[in-house]
């Protein structure tokens, strides 16, 4: 069931045509050298499991999950729940998220992927809203830029429910 108030935004049509593209393009700039994917926990689950099967590439896998923030938090108040499993020191890392917002979630997890030695971090995110294009974070690879409205569906949640919408809806302006 779809809550009240949300519209459809991206249909699994759209997602699916700009994953492979994403997909495409990684695997194009990531070359031969071996990959660790490190998907940012719960959010990014489909869009990472899509997209790593859109690759048709050998790439390692690994998940972070970071303590979620009220507004007003520092990124630096941000915390890591669960960390990492593989050795990333001087690998190339690439995060996977389901959407830019301020852009603290992205930048914490670039600084303490590069904290752990790799030796290239890029970012990639499903989405990305319009406020968020100063976010600091050097040229991320953008799924679909989107207006500055709620979203939920595809692994993006409404206070833990909504993930396994297989489509994007927005919460409509008022
Ligand atoms: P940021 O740190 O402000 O960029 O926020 C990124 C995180 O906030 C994402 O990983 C999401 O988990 C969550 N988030 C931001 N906007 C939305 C939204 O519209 N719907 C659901 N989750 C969101
Ligand atoms: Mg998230």
């Amino acid at each position: 069931m779809i809550p009240d108030g949300f519209s459809l935004l991206l249909s699994r049509e759209k997602i699916d045509q700009r994953v492979r593209e994403l997909a495409a393009t990684l695997r194009q700039d990531l070359g031969d050298e071996p990959a660790t994917f490190v998907g940012i926990l719960d959010g990014a689950l489909f869009f990472m499991t899509d997209l790593i099967r859109a690759l048709h590439m050998n790439v390692f896998i690994d998940f972070l999950r970071i303590s979620s923030y009220q507004g007003g938090m520092k990124s630096g108040d941000l915390r890591i729940l669960s960390g990492l499993t593989w050795n990333i020191a001087g690998r190339q890392v690439v995060i996977v998220d389901d959407i830019l917002d301020s852009g603290k979630t992205i930048s914490f997890c670039e600084r303490y992927l590069k904290d752990q030695g790799a030796a290239e971090v890029r970012c990639v995110l499903l989405l990305a809203k319009e406020r968020a294009r100063d976010c600091g974070i050097e040229d991320p690879y953008i799924g679909f830029a989107i207006p500055d409205r709620f979203v939920i569906g595809y692994g993006l949640d409404w206070d833990g429910r909504y993930r396994h919408l297989p489509e994007i809806y927005a919460k409509e302006s008022e």
